[in-house]
């Protein structure tokens, strides 16, 4: 017997090598469930157009619960002359509704739009979850910043020491990426919520089935505008696509810092014992593996989206079979994440920080260098001839091997006369922290605020 979905026109079966190379069941099965889901709507919307008679869509419908029972269990399984997910459960349908009622399911509808659809429902709730996971990581960071109130940092630019900032600061400047993140997936999915069922294999239905009933049975706010589109466009698995990556660029760029503090020369961080492993040959080491595959997994995720892309570039429309390359990268962005993020989250979570060490380095390097030149300018001095002064300030302290506090009171008063002893109140982490207090800086006051609006933020959710 043929067991493809279109015996009719042909005289043999498809060769071996084709059914290799077509076979889409090994990574297309995880969309099982929302197949069934689409076949329940799809009946009712068959019975509401009278292709279907009151017991048969009970028969239907009690055939499809069966076998959704049945997928759930294990019981039902994809065999290997399935070629697709849709295939596999039709052969599912008719075992268990007998060919005749089974084979009144297919009117109206394509694998095409089915496919489509399918794949929108599984990312919708894939969205969530990721989230999820992406909040418990700010959920970290926060707890962080909070425990750590008061601990200053340096501050880099260009990997260099800039100017002192708090580690809350720091902290919550990995938040508010993944925060974004989130809106991301939140505002997505506003484009992601419309249905593509009933747009059958690109010009839509001739059975007088109504996409807009299907749409709502499957949780979306309505069918899509053009049946060619809906079957075709796969821009939004390319979007879901990219904020992935993005959660997971954004989670490489902490955990390379993460990797950073807890080298001996930063000495900022040590890692919980959970959160790290040691060597197979070296007794002492402990090494931060957990960052090292984010960041690492990172790469990963943007090969997905590129992958993607380029699947899609030059596509004629409307469906070709190219577009079955769509859902591997994303199921590897989902399934990547979701061992990611709770990782991630753990890591943070249980850092511990050396803020002695930090407060150590924060004011090395020069980093008050820009509070001597701000405080000229209090003083009435222009800003160019500030950031000179301050400037020979650190040449001096250079050549002397000497940090800008310990500049004497006489050669302050020799680099520039408006340097009068006051200027030492802000060569202090402390002073140049507080100093630091419009909106969005790092002033403790201000870190304080920003720590409850990401709380705020996270509560939304
Ligand atoms: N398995 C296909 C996909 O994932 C859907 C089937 C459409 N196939 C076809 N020959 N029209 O895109």
């Amino acid at each position: 017997a043929n067991l493809s979905l279109w015996g009719g026109r042909f005289s043999g079966g498809p060769a071996d090598a084709l059914t290799e190379l077509s076979r889409s069941t090994h990574f297309d099965w995880r969309l099982a469930q929302y197949d069934v889901a689409g076949s329940r709507a799809h009946a009712r919307v068959l019975h509401r157009a009278g292709l279907l008679s009151e017991a048969e869509l009970d028969g239907m419908i009690a055939a499809l619960d069966r076998l959704s029972a049945d997928v759930a269990s294990g019981e039902f399984a994809p065999q290997p002359q399935d070629e697709d997910v849709h295939t596999a459960l039709e052969r599912g349908l008719i075992d268990r509704a007998g060919p005749d009622l089974g084979g009144k399911l297919r009117a109206g509808r394509s694998r095409n739009d089915q496919i489509a659809t399918l794949v929108r429902m599984y990312l919708r709730d894939q969205a969530l979850r990721i989230a999820g996971g992406v909040l418990d990581v700010v959920e970290a960071l926060c707890e962080q910043a909070a425990a750590h109130p008061e601990a200053a940092m340096p501050g880099r630019t260009h990997l260099q020491h800039a100017q002192p900032v708090l580690l809350g600061h720091h902290l919550l400047a990995h938040a508010w990426p993944l925060l974004r993140d989130v809106d991301r997936l939140r505002d997505w999915d506003a484009r992601a919520a419309l249905s593509p069922y009933g747009s059958g294999a690109l010009a839509g239905s001739s059975l007088g089935l109504d996409p807009a009933v299907v749409a709502e049975e499957l949780g979306f706010d309505g069918p899509v505008p053009n049946s060619i589109d809906g079957t075709a466009a796969r821009d939004v698995v390319v979007e879901f696509g990219f904020v992935t990556a993005m959660i997971a660029v954004d989670l490489s760029r902490i955990s390379e810092e993460i990797i950073l503090w807890a080298t001996k020369e930063f000495g900022f961080v040590t890692l919980d014992d959970a959160f790290s492993t040691g060597s197979s040959i070296m007794p002492q080491k402990k090494n931060p593996d957990v960052a090292e595959l984010a960041r690492g997994k990172a790469g990963r995720l943007i090969g997905d989206l590129t992958g993607l892309l380029a699947t899609l570039k030059g596509l004629p429309l409307a469906y070709n079979r190219d577009l079955q390359e769509d859902k591997e990268p994303v199921f590897d962005a989902c399934d990547t994440l979701e061992v990611l993020l709770p990782a991630v989250a753990g890591m943070v979570a249980t850092l511990t920080f050396h803020p002695e060490r930090m407060a150590e380095l924060a004011p090395q390097g020069f980093s008050l260098a820009t509070d001597i030149a701000e405080w000229l300018v209090r003083e009435g001095v222009p800003f160019r001839e500030a950031h000179e002064v301050a400037g020979e300030c650190v040449r001096q302290c250079e050549a002397q091997g000497k940090e800008l506090h310990e500049l004497t009171d006489s050669e302050l008063a020799s680099i520039s006369p408006a340097l009068s002893p006051q200027v030492r109140e802000v060569l202090t982490v402390s002073g140049s922290l507080a100093s630091r207090d419009a909106v969005g800086g790092t002033a403790p006051v201000r870190v304080a605020e920003q720590l409850e609006q990401a709380r705020t933020e996270l509560e939304r959710w």
